[in-house]
């Protein structure tokens, strides 16, 4: 236990830290991808808005730059303008106008950087605003959640889009809930107990309840009476999703802080893909799961039971 300790904050801190050049490159792509919008479309008023990791504490110097757009010129909403205008500029680019959010995928070969690009998609601004409290409130949750991206990007199992696996924030979620269901728990449940919106209601209107608890200053310090160590939690986190969790029953809600069951989600019809279901936080009506159809699944638990 006090090896595997030494051996994640070793990694943490010589790897997976972000470092000082990588920020700075980060910062250097912003202030670029500013001049391009203000040279290509002069006068508009486009707020550039950067969110997940490269703000919510749990990036590393190989994260890209997610950016989020906001304007009322609604044509920017159709993505391929934006593609035109930044192949103008030489970088790579690769649309997904279909999904749920919409987006640009920048490659900078100047920079040699990666960037996704949404316009007037809000919600995950407050997503990493809540990600960004979990981390001020223990200091374990960053080297014990780096440690668990950096685990899932080695071994091939980080990828939504195209490896049909689980992306980076479904793993946070999933890292987050086992933090908040220790006994005693490390982390604390952020959300109202209800949603104060009904989760039909909300898709149908496609409102969302966004409220949670940011009081840090409140929160600091909350897990104090568990003393469990990082290896020890990276192990018990690994046995959790390898042994004990019921993949056929059992929903991972953070919103709640516990196990749901699909059957109180409705989740247990339907959809084969339903198989290893996350709730998204903010859009109960979400399986950040989807992703992964059963195959996929299957590889990710001998992925757990390995590790
Ligand atoms: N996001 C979301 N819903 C998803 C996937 C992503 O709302 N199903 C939002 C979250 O705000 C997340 C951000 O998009 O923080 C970026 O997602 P992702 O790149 O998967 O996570 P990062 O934390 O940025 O991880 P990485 O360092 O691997 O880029
Ligand atoms: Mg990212």
């Amino acid at each position: 236990e006090k090896s595997l300790t030494a051996q994640i904050l070793h990694t943490y801190e010589t790897r997976l830290f972000p470092s000082a050049d990588s920020i700075e490159v980060k910062r250097t792509f912003i202030e670029k991808f500013a001049t391009i919008l203000v040279t290509e479309f002069p006068g508009w008023e486009v707020d550039i808005h950067v969110f997940g990791s490269s703000v919510n504490g749990l990036g590393t110097s190989r994260s890209d730059v997610d950016i989020c757009l906001t304007t009322e010129h609604r044509e920017l909403e159709d993505i391929f303008l934006l593609n035109k205008v930044l192949r103008k500029h030489n970088m790579r680019t690769y649309c997904i106008p279909r999904a749920r959010v919409p987006i640009v995928k920048i490659w900078d070969p100047e920079l040699r950087i990666a960037s996704d690009i949404n316009v007037n998609n809000t919600i995950a601004l407050h997503n990493t605003r809540m990600l960004q409290t979990f981390v001020a409130v223990d200091g374990r949750v960053r080297p014990f959640v780096l440690a668990i991206k950096h685990w899932t990007k080695c071994r091939d199992i980080n990828d939504a889009a195209f490896g049909g696996t689980l992306s980076s924030y479904t793993w946070v979620n999933l890292a987050i809930h086992f933090l908040q269901t220790r006994d005693p728990p490390i982390l604390p449940v952020l959300h109202p107990r209800a949603h104060s919106l009904n989760a039909e209601k909300c898709m149908a209107l496609g409102e969302v309840d966004l409220s949670f608890n940011d009081n840090i200053g409140e929160l600091r310090e909350f897990g104090r009476a568990n003393l469990e160590s990082l290896g020890f939690l990276l192990y018990a986190f690994f046995r959790t999703y390898a042994y004990e969790f019921d993949y056929r029953t059992q929903v991972v809600s953070l919103r709640n802080g516990c196990y749901l069951t699909k059957a109180q989600k409705g989740w247990d019809t339907g959809r084969p893909s339903r198989i290893f279901c996350i709730e998204e936080p903010f859009s109960t009506w979400l399986n950040l799961g989807h992703s992964a159809n059963t195959i996929a699944v299957e590889g990710i638990r001998r992925e757990f039971q390995r590790a």
